[in-house]
């Protein structure tokens, strides 16, 4: 029997692919660390990001933050599955930021590519007891 889990079957080599291509389309003229980013969303369409880097430094874009930009852009829903690789092809931890930013969009379910000798890891591993949007609503100032 295989798998017996309710969780979806994901094409892990088509969204590290899409993530080596993305890398290959970054600007890193600074760190001269190419990212790229590929994942699948709930509507079914696949979305990717790359860095973009600026000479300010600190207003450098991650792969991550386009591929939230591509994924809003083409309402693709939510996130389900991403692969964030750097320019030698292997995964690549998320930065702090970029954790957030995915767990807008994906929440402690979304599944992260962590190579090919580990199983995929949920958001939720990565970012405990993240700060989402309903820490918003009862918190207002009366
Ligand atoms: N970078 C990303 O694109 N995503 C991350 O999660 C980690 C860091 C980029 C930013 C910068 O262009 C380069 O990697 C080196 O920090």
């Amino acid at each position: 029997m295989r798998g017996v889990s309710a969780a979806p079957e994901i094409a892990w080599a088509q969204l590290r692919a899409l993530a080596v291509e993305a890398a290959t389309r970054s600007y890193a003229p600074y760190s001269h660390v190419s990212v790229g980013a590929g994942a699948l969303c709930s509507s079914g369409q696949l979305v990717s990001g790359s860095n973009i880097e600026n000479a300010s430094y600190g207003l450098t874009l991650c792969a991550e933050c386009s591929l939230v930009s591509d994924l809003v852009r083409c309402d693709g829903g939510r996130l389900v599955a991403v692969s964030i690789v750097a320019g030698d092809g292997l995964p690549i931890a998320p930065c702090g930021r970029c954790r957030q930013l995915l767990f807008e969009h994906g929440g402690n379910d979304l599944l992260l590519d962590a190579g090919d000798n580990d199983p995929p890891r949920r958001l939720g591993e990565l970012l405990p007891d993240a700060f989402g949007s309903n820490d918003l609503g009862t918190r207002r100032n009366r």
